[in-house]
């Protein structure tokens, strides 16, 4: 079996979906761990599928297995063995499959499948990992209640659902039963088994189910666990409050481990996270940690219902669960924290990841129509553009009929492996709109760009919208889409005029007035960021200032601050322009004012990142010099602290809160706002008011605020030896300290900076979350990674090829890095490809790399 002829990549398609040829009413699965040779005995009752392919003769997936038995209805059989699983010939009516495999986990680096991590046992099975645990019908449409028994010497034992009888083997090993009642896909399958302690709470739901909750950690780590079920505790109350949704099962187990390729899994009642994502206390996590924390067990619980209860038919529906659950957690998150200022942040994170992705090589659909590898389609566009695709719904029909038609789903689909279609069914039936142009949306790929021109005439207001897909690959020709253009109007005194006001737009070209304006107004486009697109509009300085200054839409506010910010700066860029003042006096007005949040503040004051530059001179036609833009923003940066420096310190002091440190949103905007000031401060004082903070700071957000500013001034040596000192024995901690110090450091010593960095005893470069620190920290320091002498390339592409052998899954995501090649010059062109194709070509690639590296070089 293990030596079997790898089966060469195919093209998987949408197309071509047809139902399994039996269904599962049942699965037992019996574990007997052990790290090398662990048995797995999987029993099946399985019954012809009316709906599928007639036959007497059915395919079970499977990977990397050793088959040591099988047989049906008690009489063994000898089933046709492939690359990909086992063909088997079967009775004609219902029938009981059993079979035995063995696998061994501790070689497992791939981190699919049952693996260990720090000794523990873990599994990983979306998307295709089950078949690497037993053969089965590895497929999200097939759908049974599994139990599930672990046998085991490891103190806790941990699968899905609720826990059932415990015992002991002749040979005194112990045992535990678990059972889970909800008919689950595999992907939704998990295990895990180790020397591990619990944090643990009850929550009642509405309807009076007593659950019990458990965040289940290493030893040592269980006082950092009360952010993380507070997060539960809230996400399992606004749930119901919000979607009317509660939990199903009498425990909600949380398990962290080290080891993991992405931020957390949804398995039923089990979720397994990223321990980033999970552990927590102020002196070892920042502000930003505590939100992606929040934010993640949000997501994860909303999944029980958006993912599990109603699951995918196939991967191509992945944004079924995606998209809406990431919708979910946003409004999650906005309710926890600030509405305006949690859509700022996921605006950003949309243009970076997103708007970068969709402009380039791998830009594909929300739903896709054919991959090689799934694993590379957990993607922002699936995630993210996603759930902007159902906040475009929800304001197109409201909020009552969003609400009805989410009844609805649920209601309908309950049980279901549901495709888009059943989806935007449902919002046809209960609007009785028709959503086939709607649709676009999940099938044409790419960007939309948006142009606007207006006139003035005797009182009427005239916008005429243009729309414009470019094309993407495998996509040339682009339909018009819908768009819902939310618009205000502003009279010259700042007062709202016309208050806000959805457009839908769908033609190519779409003209919309408003009569009886006394003057000609200004107006307040896109507010709330209203569709996932980009807004060509020229439009002067003066007029973003008036924006910034009075747009009720607090959005439009910030936004109008960051394109003058970001005109500022191509202006720097291309024409060596100085510093705009009107711009400065602007942010002069912004951080003076106390009525404004303090974390809304923070994120006016910020600059738009080098990436963000390079993509816009590109979209204009312009080829993007790194450096040059590093330049630039350094300037501006430094434009603002000697423009705002009178009133710096006191907006520090400010923002200086007495008190011990709270994760909370208005304290974390406190210390936004202060860290800005400071860094800025710091580009004054060379570094002495960052050195005091550094010594001072009694937690991590503050802390490591402070050194990555002391880095950045050139006066890193000395803290940065500290830190590792103080935090040499926390592996969380240190992926901080690695990721800063390449992040942080001046572009043309970053490349020497992570080569030495990677030589260090604890760079654990088989740990993803490492990885990612290191390799992934000198990618997002831009400068650095396109050096003009290519060597970041070179150490990336280097370290690339390495991990591939080890584990596929992080390599392939992290070639991302390379995919804004085309907007270089041909140098770095050439070098990127020769880094490219030298990872094509190491020997054995991994489907998930080569599929990547062969899109990205288009
Ligand atoms: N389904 C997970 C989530 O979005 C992400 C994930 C995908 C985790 C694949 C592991 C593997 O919550
Ligand atoms: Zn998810």
């Amino acid at each position: 079996m293990k030596d079997a002829a790898p089966s060469t990549p195919q093209a998987v398609r949408l197309e071509d979906y047809t139902p399994w040829s039996h269904v599962v009413d049942r699965v037992q699965l019996t574990f007997r761990l052990d790290p090398r040779a662990t048995r797995v005995i999987s029993r099946l009752s399985l019954e012809p599928n009316p709906a599928g392919p007639q036959g007497r003769r059915m395919f079970l997936h499977g990977e990397g297995l050793t088959l040591i038995r099988a047989s049906i209805d008690g009489r063994a059989v000898t089933p046709d063995l492939t690359p990909d699983g086992l063909y088997c010939d079967v009775p004609e009516g219902p029938f009981t499959w059993e079979c035995e495999v063995e696998i061994a986990p501790e070689g497992n680096t791939a981190l699919e499948g049952l693996y260990m991590s720090n000794g523990m046992y873990c599994t990983q099975c979306e998307a295709e990992g089950f078949r690497k645990i037993t053969y089965y019908p590895d497929r999200p449409d097939v759908m049974a209640p599994f139990d599930v028994r672990v046998e085991s010497a490891m103190p806790v034992l941990l699968s899905n659902g609720n826990p059932g009888a415990t015992g002991t083997l002749a040979d005194g090993t112990p045992w535990v039963e678990w059972h889970d009642p909800w008919p689950k896909p595999s992907y939704l399958f998990a295990l895990v088994a180790g020397d591990l302690r619990a944090h643990s709470d009850r929550f009642t739901t509405a309807s009076d189910r007593d659950v019990a909750l458990n965040i289940w950690v290493r030893p040592g780590d269980e006082d950092r666990c009360a952010y993380a079920m507070d997060a539960l505790k809230r996400s399992m109350a606004w749930d119901e409050q919000v979607y009317g949704r509660e939990y199903d099962l009498d425990v909600f187990n949380i398990v962290a481990v080290d080891d993991f390729n992405m931020g957390a899994m949804e398995n039923k009642g089990l979720n397994i996270f990223n321990s980033k994502y999970v552990l927590a206390s102020p002196q070892t996590a920042t502000d930003r940690d505590y939100e992606l924390i929040e934010g993640i067990i949000a997501h994860e619980y909303f999944h029980n219902w958006t993912g599990n209860r109603i699951t995918c038919r196939d991967w191509f529906q992945l944004c079924l669960k995606e998209g809406l659950t990431v919708f979910r957690d946003q409004q999650f998150s906005g309710d926890q924290r600030s509405v305006p200022v949690k859509r700022i942040e996921d605006v950003l994170q949309l243009r970076a990841r997103q708007f970068r992705e969709d402009n380039g090589p791998l830009a594909h659909p929300v739903r896709p129509s054919s991959y090689i590898e799934i694993n590379n389609f957990y993607t922002a566009t699936v995630y993210e553009k996603g759930a902007e695709v159902i906040g475009m719904l929800k304001l197109l029909v409201g909020d009552a009929q969003y609400a009805e038609a989410l009844a609805l789903y649920f209601d309908r689909h309950d049980g279901d492996a549901a495709t888009i279609e059943d989806w935007l069914a449902v919002f046809e039936d209960v609007t009785k709109r028709d959503l086939r142009q709607f649709s676009r949306w999940y099938t044409q790929a790419g960007t939309p760009r948006l142009s606007v021109e207006e006139t003035f005439d005797a009182g009427t207001y005239t916008l005429r919208f243009r729309q414009r897909t470019p094309p993407t690959p495998g996509q040339a020709e682009k339909l018009p889409q819908v768009i819902p253009i939310a618009v205000g109007l502003l009279a010259p005194d700042g007062s709202e005029v016309v208050p806000t006001t959805v457009l839908e737009m769908t033609q190519e070209e779409q003209s919309f007035s408003f009569d009886g304006l006394a003057a000609r107004p200004v107006p307040s486009l896109l507010r709330g960021f209203s569709a996932p697109v980009i807004l060509d509009r020229a439009s002067d300085a003066a007029e973003r200032a008036f924006l910034l200054a009075h747009d009720t839409d607090a959005f439009n506010r910030w936004e109008a601050g960051r394109s003058l910010a970001k005109e500022v700066l191509l202006r720097m860029v291309g024409d060596n322009a100085p510093p705009s003042a009107d711009y400065l006096a602007a942010l002069d007005q912004v951080l003076a004012d106390d009525t404004l949040d303090p974390a809304f503040r923070a994120l006016v004051l910020q600059l738009p990142s080098e990436d963000d530059i390079a993509q816009s001179l590109h979209d204009n036609g312009t080829t993007p010099d790194p450096t040059a833009i590093h330049i630039a923003r350094d300037a501006l940066a430094h434009a603002q602290a000697e423009a705002l420096a009178p009133k710096l310190p006191a907006l520090f002091d400010a923002m200086t809160r007495p008190g011990p440190y709270t994760p909370d949103a208005e304290a974390a905007g406190c210390r936004a706002l202060r860290h800005i000031a400071l860094s800025l401060l710091t580009r004054l004082d060379g570094g002495d008011r960052a050195a005091q903070e550094f010594d001072r700071a009694d937690n991590m957000t503050e802390e490591l605020g402070a050194l990555g500013l002391l880095i950045r001034a050139g006066r890193g040596t000395d803290p940065v030896a500290r830190f590792a000192e103080r935090w040499g024995h926390d592996r969380l901690v240190m992926d901080k300290w690695f990721q800063l110090q390449v992040n942080m450091a001046p572009p043309e010593q970053a490349v020497t900076r992570a080569e030495t960095l990677a030589q260090r005893p604890d760079f654990d470069w088989k740990n993803p979350n490492k990885f990612r620190a290191l390799i992934g920290g000198l990618a997002a320091n831009a400068a650095g990674f396109h050096d003009p002498s290519g060597a970041g390339y070179r150490f990336v592409g280097e370290w690339l090829s390495r991990l591939d052998k080890v584990n596929p899954q992080t390599t392939a995501r992290m070639t991302t890095v390379f995919e804004t090649w085309p907007r270089y010059d041909a140098d770095r062109q050439d070098m990127i490809r020769e880094t490219l194709t030298r990872i094509a070509n190491t020997p054995d690639l991994s489907r998930d790399t080569a599929e990547m590296v062969s899109r990205i070089l288009g």
